[in-house]
């Protein structure tokens, strides 16, 4: 792509974002980022007032933690050294390479699904640099500094998480060929955003989306009124999600050699298959019959 394509796809872009912040001001500043929408995380920056908002987000989550995530985002977490102030992404950068290959980048927000999938496919993973302000202390509606950071970040130390989400960036870009994007989308959604693992100390949360929310982390997991069904790949790319609220059902995997597996083959015979079927609500007891009736 040359500098004029880049310009105004770039510009298509921040367009369909404003769109969907109903043409209000956009989070972030693009103005700085490359053709790939990198910026340079200037850490400097941040004020003492945001990294105290940063600690007490840390504090409050990172309670919430112990019983409720799995163990290995827990410890990744803990080794990561992140509880007092904004994490400085180079620094994290270099450990997370040493790990499992990955590298952070820095980007000014959400990017374009293409671009998205072609960091993760090279194994990076872009982080927003700014953080939410104090009045969305419990709630934000695009992911921030430290949605991005804290939910996604750990994960990425585990080896097959990590080959999973390479593998994932992969799919997105064969996805974007075949039109089998929402598709692809429901997936993620349904598991590296709001995730839940069946590990043999019990339930557990790995979903960068309820891990980095104050009150999801906990309804997800005991609370009566979603559904918990397990993890099934057509089932899962059929069925609409919430973005504005808590979700009405959670896909449980055994483990992540399951999520790796099960995801595995060839998705482009499975999209033409789901275009001829409907669409499964978000909530499955409106499911006409009983087979998805909770119990
Ligand atoms: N196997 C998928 C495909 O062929 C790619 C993929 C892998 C998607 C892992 C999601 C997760 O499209
Ligand atoms: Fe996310």
């Amino acid at each position: 792509m040359d500098i004029m394509d880049t310009a105004a796809s770039q510009a298509e872009f921040l367009k369909t974002l404003a769109e969907k912040s109903d043409g209000g001001a956009l989070r972030g500043d693009y103005a700085l980022a490359n053709a790939q929408y990198v910026v340079v995380q200037d850490w400097t920056a941040y004020t003492p007032a945001q990294h105290a908002l940063w600690r007490r987000l840390y504090e409050r989550q990172a309670k919430l933690l112990p019983g409720r995530a799995c163990d290995v985002f827990v410890e990744s977490l803990s080794r990561l050294h992140v509880a007092d102030s904004i994490p400085r992404f180079d620094r994290i950068s270099e450990a997370l390479f040493k790990a499992t290959g990955w590298r952070l980048v820095a980007v000014p927000g959400l990017v374009p699904d293409q671009t998205f999938f072609e960091h993760l496919a090279s194994r990076c993973f872009p982080v927003t640099v700014w953080l939410r302000e104090p009045h969305e202390f419990d709630y934000i509606v695009e992911p921030d500094v430290f949605h991005d950071f804290f939910g996604h970040v750990p994960l990425l130390f585990n080896p097959v998480f990590a080959d999973h989400l390479q593998e994932y960036g992969k799919g997105g870009l064969k996805a974007l060929q075949v039109d089998g994007l929402k598709y692809l989308a429901r997936l993620y959604w349904y598991t590296v955003e709001f995730g839940l693992i069946d590990s043999p100390e019990g339930l557990r949360a790995y979903g960068a989306g309820v891990l980095s929310s104050g009150g999801e982390i906990e309804y997800c997991l005991t609370s009566p009124t979603p559904s918990r069904i397990r993890f099934d790949l057509e089932r899962v790319m059929r069925t609409l999600y919430k973005i504005d609220s808590y979700q009405e059902t959670y896909f449980v995997i055994k483990s992540f050699e399951q999520l790796f597996n099960d995801t595995a083959s060839d998705f482009t015979p499975i999209y033409a298959k789901l275009k001829t079927l409907e669409t499964l609500p978000a909530d499955p007891t409106l499911l006409s019959g009983s087979r998805f009736r909770r119990s």
